[in-house]
């Protein structure tokens, strides 16, 4: 039995999409399990640069199957949108792609509401939600009574289960918004027309991984966001809505945890934030425009500026020990190349005590003060280095730190966006 997740340690984009990518020839089946188009996922392939949102990473290699399980919010012109994006690329999306009927389906009113709701977050500052309606479908969801799911599309009682869903969304936020009320007959035309595209992906992708886990087939679990965007676990409410640390991987997939044999937690060699909330190695100075513009780091999806900072090591060792990390993946690590000397947080204080132990509460984070252990850089173009071995000894023992810090063994460094630019370390029995 082999199931494998890939989970991002930080506040996401830590390049889960690239190790997805790389992985993927191990495996027969890439699973999407949490998120929704919130996601946007880089895969760089030699002169080619594919942006994957809903659709799982490994969807590039034509023989592996990809699902995308009921875990997952799925806004139909997006998705149909990434598939016709690919096919006209090239890439195969048929029998190969395979979505949940259990998946809940974003409409009109979910991204108008989390235009609305994010203005209102109590402590002032906004969420910064990448607004594609992923809060309010999940919302609808758990409160049930307005929520569709992916095969309610092809019921008999879909029209009249949607008038009266537009209805109620017409009574209740009807009032806040400008333009005029939600057509539902507009609505109920526009979905029947996806629900027909759709159909011949749509299935019970519970039933298909059980059988797969059963009949021992090697799966990759592609987690979207980072773990401290976790509802539950994470940064509190400057969260997304679903899961996204490892404790995520069996509700989202249906997959029992038993059958999970590795996680392997993707971080960046820094941090980066996109959106509010407290985020205590943040360098909002010359240091952490550097790293923005070495990384290049502007959203995948809204395109937004991302916060930029040093390395948490308090942060990353909660999120390794919550989602049940094994191996990590430290990408980017060519970005910090040029810097002279380097950061690494390795303990917070707060009202004048030493804590190790990431807050719960966000205020406790907001008054998080880092306390930085100064390592030094090792000013050499590594973009082109293939094995630990010829790494510059500063960048060994920066990973070497980051490995003590964390508890975890570093088994893939990645030095550029290319699949080539990766080192895999030798495995230490
Ligand atoms: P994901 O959401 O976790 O899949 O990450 P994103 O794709 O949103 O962001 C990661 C960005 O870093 C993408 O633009 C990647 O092409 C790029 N990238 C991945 N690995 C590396 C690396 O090792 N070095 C550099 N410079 N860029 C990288
Ligand atoms: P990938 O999978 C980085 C952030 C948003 C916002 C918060 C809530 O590419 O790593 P949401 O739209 O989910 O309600 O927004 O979560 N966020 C991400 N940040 N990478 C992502 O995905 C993200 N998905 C959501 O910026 O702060
Ligand atoms: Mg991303």
């Amino acid at each position: 039995m082999s199931v494998t997740c890939v989970i991002g340690l930080q506040w996401g984009d830590e390049a889960k999409g690239k190790l997805v990518d790389l992985l993927t020839d191990d495996h027969e089946i890439v699973v999407r399990y949490q998120g929704g188009s919130n996601a946007g996922h880089t895969v760089v392939t030699g002169s080619q640069t594919y942006k994957l949102s809903l659709i799982p990473s490994g969807i590039l290699s034509p023989r592996v199957q990809c699902v995308v399980t009921g875990g997952v919010v799925i806004n139909p012109a997006s998705i149909l949108q990434e598939i016709d994006g690919l096919v006209a690329r090239g890439i195969k999306v048929s029998d190969n792609l395979m979505l949940s009927d259990r998946a809940h389906v974003i409409f009109p009113w979910h991204v108008t509401e989390d235009g609305i709701l994010d203005k209102s977050c109590s402590s002032g500052e906004n969420i910064g939600t990448t607004m594609r309606g992923i809060g309010p479908c999940y919302r609808d969801k758990v409160a049930r009574s307005f929520a569709v799911r992916l095969g309610d599309l092809y019921r008999s009682d879909f029209k009249e289960k949607l008038r009266y869903i537009a209805e109620a969304k017409n009574a209740t936020i009807g009032p806040l918004i400008t333009p005029q009320p939600f057509n539902s007959t507009e609505i109920v035309a526009e979905y029947i027309g996806y629900a027909q595209r759709l159909k011949p992906y749509v299935g019970d992708t519970t039933a298909y991984l059980l059988d797969a886990v059963e009949s021992d087939k090697r799966i990759l679990m592609e987690g979207a966001q980072g773990a401290l965007l976790d509802i539950d676990h994470g940064t509190f409410p400057f969260v997304t809505s679903s899961n996204s640390s490892g404790v995520g991987v069996s509700s989202g997939s249906g997959i029992p945890g038993q059958w999970i044999t590795k996680v392997i937690g993707v971080v960046k060699a820094y941090s980066t934030r996109v959106g509010g909330g407290p985020f205590p190695t943040e360098q909002e100075n010359e240091v952490g425009q550097h790293i923005r513009d070495r990384g290049n780091e502007y959203g995948t999806v809204t395109r937004r500026p991302r916060r930029c900072g040093w390395f948490d090591a308090v942060a990353v060792r909660y999120t390794a020990r919550l989602s049940g990390v094994n191996a990590l993946a430290v990408m980017l690590l060519d970005v910090l190349s040029e810097l002279p000397e380097l950061q690494i947080c390795t303990a917070y204080e707060i009202d004048g005590q030493r804590v190790t132990q990431f807050p719960s509460h966000v205020d406790d984070l907001r008054r998080a003060k880092p306390v930085f252990e100064t390592v030094p850089g090792w000013q050499r173009d590594i973009t082109k280095v293939r094995t630990m071995q010829d790494l510059p000894a500063e960048a060994r023992k920066y990973l070497d730190r980051l490995s003590e810090l964390i508890g975890r063994p570093v088994e893939v460094v990645s030095v550029g966006p290319d699949r080539e630019q990766t080192i895999f370390a030798e495995r230490k029995a």
